[in-house]
């Protein structure tokens, strides 16, 4: 018996872990959820949409999954997802994105994983107002973080029968900051077994839209991830597909890529592949790998038949149903 922490989050979060609950307790895999609430449903009751409980919750358990947490946008308070990666160093995001058969795919053969470095970057959260003129912010690129993000991109290619790493950057542009990543990916993918090349941003994002089916691993800092991951999400069949994980040495949190979906929310419609897929990973991570192996072959045959499927993908069944059917071929 595994004890993982849950959080539902926000917006269409209760009804997809819902679904994603049914459908590991289908695969026998036995897990005490420990449920605790962060977000906008916490807000006012603790003043904060990150109550301390929710870190120790996750520090105890060592792993969590969550559905997504709204954040407001350009006023309020900070992204609980930056804070929970930032407070529990889950320095690595993952991002696996493949083509399904049988989803109206721009591209069938796209099988890459984006790998975002999750500390820093654009995401310092230091930002100030220059009186009424304008406002900064502070993009920061450390060694450290260069270095084992690049380095775990490298342990991810070899445990996962990888063939192509590439880094992606803007270092002709922001030379010290980017410069610094590019320089340390450089020299640490050097002598490594796998072919290696590296990518401006921007051209970088044509070639996803032209070739997709080219790249393999993709390393770069956290904005870039940020923004190609959804690009990518968007080769394949859109957002309710695509996973993720955070990973630290400590702790590792497991959540789809998608927001909290305010338009479709409590309408049981949303998508819950990603946080199912998403739940996978976190077998994986676990160990648990034959019932991994389950669940996705039985969300491949369910999207192969295609006569069950949510509004996002072509279908009009609901998230129950559609999580049903999955639980049908486990
Ligand atoms: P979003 O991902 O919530 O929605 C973008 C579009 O995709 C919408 O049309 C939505 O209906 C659709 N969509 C997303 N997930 C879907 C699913 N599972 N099934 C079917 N359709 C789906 O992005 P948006 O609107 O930019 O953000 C909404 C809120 O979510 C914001 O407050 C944002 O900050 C937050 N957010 C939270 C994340 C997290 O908790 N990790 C990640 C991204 C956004």
């Amino acid at each position: 018996m595994y004890k993982i922490t849950l959080i539902p989050g926000d917006g269409i979060g209760p009804e997809i872990t819902k679904a994603m609950k049914k459908v590991i307790k289908k695969t026998g895999v036995e897990i005490e959820w420990e449920e605790v609430k962060a977000g906008m449903e916490v807000i006012d009751e603790y003043n904060t949409p990150l109550p301390n409980y929710v870190i120790d919750s996750i520090k105890k358990n060592k792993i969590a999954i969550k559905g997504p947490i709204t954040t407001p946008v350009g006023k309020g308070f900070r992204s609980v997802n930056v804070a929970l990666r930032k407070k529990l160093d889950l320095y690595a995001n993952v991002r696996p994105v493949k083509s399904f058969k049988g989803i109206k795919n721009r591209y069938e053969d796209v099988d890459l994983v984006i790998i975002r470095e999750n500390t820093e970057g654009c995401y310092s959260g230091i930002e100030h107002k220059i009186g009424d003129y304008g406002a900064e912010t502070i993009k920061i690129i450390t060694r450290p973080a260069c270095e084992r993000i690049v380095d775990f991109a490298i342990d991810y290619a070899k445990q996962n029968n990888r063939k192509r790493i590439t880094g992606v950057h803007k270092a002709n542009i922001m030379k010290l900051t980017d410069g610094l990543f590019l320089d340390i990916y450089k020299d640490r993918v050097e002598n490594t077994e796998f072919e290696t090349d590296d990518l401006i941003v921007d051209a970088a994002a044509m070639n996803l839209v032209l070739n997709p089916e080219k790249y393999d691993v993709m390393v770069m800092p956290n904005l870039y991830g940020d923004i190609l991951s959804d690009l990518c999400s968007g080769l394949v069949g859109g957002l309710g597909l695509i996973p993720s994980a955070n990973i630290g040495e400590n702790y590792a949190i497991f959540e789809a890529v998608h927001g909290s979906a305010p338009q479709i929310a409590g309408k049981n419609i949303a998508n819950p592949t990603a946080i199912i897929q998403s739940a996978v990973m976190m077998l994986r991570y676990i160990n648990e790998n034959e019932s991994a192996d389950k669940i996705e072959k039985a969300i491949e045959i369910v999207l192969k038949n295609g006569n069950v499927l949510t509004a996002d993908l072509g279908g009009n069944s609901s998230t129950d149903e559609f999580s049903d059917e999955i639980c049908k071929y486990i």
